[in-house]
């Protein structure tokens, strides 16, 4: 079995490479990148790999794909895999709300992998994050309406994101190359373009992909959010307005069981989740469960949680995707 990673050398790329081997992935690989990291050499499982450019001869000799490249990038490779019956498993969002592309969590729809014609979409890091964390009270409440702030960390615009914190860390003059403005010792509420709503492209994602996750085409979100400098881990400050009553004590049994959540919901003693704890890690913490007071109705309930955005927002999430596909 032959697999290979579009994007190789990024941030998800890399990501990719390191959760295969974690997972003892046993497959040959292919890694491409642009004509700059041609050559570059990475080991997989003992053995050096050495990086190739990407070209419509990349897919010859590939059973699986597994993309991490900007959406351009991706509908320009993606005719070239297809043509190869590669089957592809894509971080883009270039195809997520395609009705012929499952877009899937693993913890939430496996069965939407069956359906696939060649191409499963990864959802937005964001959204896999938060709805990892509300799958549990999604099923038991039935949530109808999200409002939700993000804490998005640097890595989550790649290696350039990453650089540019590193730099500014150290000298705040220095121009920023993903994001507007200087990202050290500032926030920027700004990720992704904006419409005439005022509404950016990625505070559109959660809800249009929370609805084709869920199979809830009424699921309503309002989302805000923010870059900030930290290095990695994506937190959430969210709002849900559900159909049935709301129980706190309840609710955080239900986090305690839901697949792929740690419960971390001790405040008084300093326990809640942060985004260093879950840094380079799968799972998704989850803690400050209360009740909306702002909510006469007791239908709504407050959660704050953190996630690894490049291993379960990304890479994981794809891995785990593969490895279904593959049985
Ligand atoms: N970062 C995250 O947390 C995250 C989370 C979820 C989804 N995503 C999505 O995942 C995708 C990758 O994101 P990333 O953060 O990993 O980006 P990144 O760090 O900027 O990496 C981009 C990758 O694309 C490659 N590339 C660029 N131009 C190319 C070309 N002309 N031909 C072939 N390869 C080329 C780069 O190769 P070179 O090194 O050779 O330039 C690099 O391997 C994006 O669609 C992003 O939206 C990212």
């Amino acid at each position: 079995m032959k697999i290979a990673i579009v994007g190789a050398t990024g941030a998800v790329g890399q990501q990719m490479l390191q959760c295969l081997e974690e997972r003892n992935f046993d497959c040959d690989l292919k890694l491409l990148a642009s004509a700059r990291s041609k050559g570059k050499v990475f080991s997989y499982r003992g053995k050096d790999v050495v990086v190739e450019e990407l070209n419509e001869h990349s897919f010859d000799d590939v059973d699986y794909a597994l993309g991490a490249t900007e959406n351009d990038l991706t509908k320009k490779w993606m005719p070239w895999a297809q043509k190869n019956n590669v089957i592809v498993v894509d971080n883009s969002s270039a195809f997520r709300l395609d009705p012929d592309v499952p877009l899937v969590i693993p913890e939430i729809n496996p069965e939407d992998i069956a359906k696939n014609h060649g191409l499963i979409a990864n959802p937005n890091c964001a959204t896999i994050i938060a709805l990892v964390a509300l799958n549990g009270l999604n099923k038991r409440y039935k949530i109808k309406r999200i409002i939700c702030s993000t804490y998005q960390a640097v890595s989550g615009a790649g290696v350039k994101g990453i650089k540019d914190l590193e730099n500014q860390s150290k000298d705040p003059s220095i121009p920023s190359q993903a994001f507007q403005y200087q990202i050290a010792y500032n926030l920027i509420p700004q990720i992704g373009s904006f419409d005439d709503l005022g509404i950016s492209k990625e505070e559109w994602k959660m809800q249009n992909e929370g609805r084709k996750i869920w199979h809830n085409d009424d699921l309503l979100v309002n989302c805000t959010c923010v870059r900030v400098p930290i290095y990695r881990s994506h937190s959430e400050s969210i709002t849900i307005e559900c159909e049935e009553e709301v129980d706190v004590k309840e609710a955080q049994e239900i986090v305690a069981k839901t697949e792929g959540c740690v419960l971390k919901d001790d405040p008084k003693n300093g326990i809640y989740p942060m985004p260093l704890d879950t840094t380079n890690q799968d799972l998704v913490y989850v803690g400050r469960i209360r009740k909306d007071i702002s909510d006469l109705t007791g239908h709504s309930l407050i959660v704050f949680c953190c996630g690894d955005q490049i291993r379960k927002g990304a890479a994981t999430n794809a891995v785990q995707i593969l490895e279904k596909l593959v049985k």
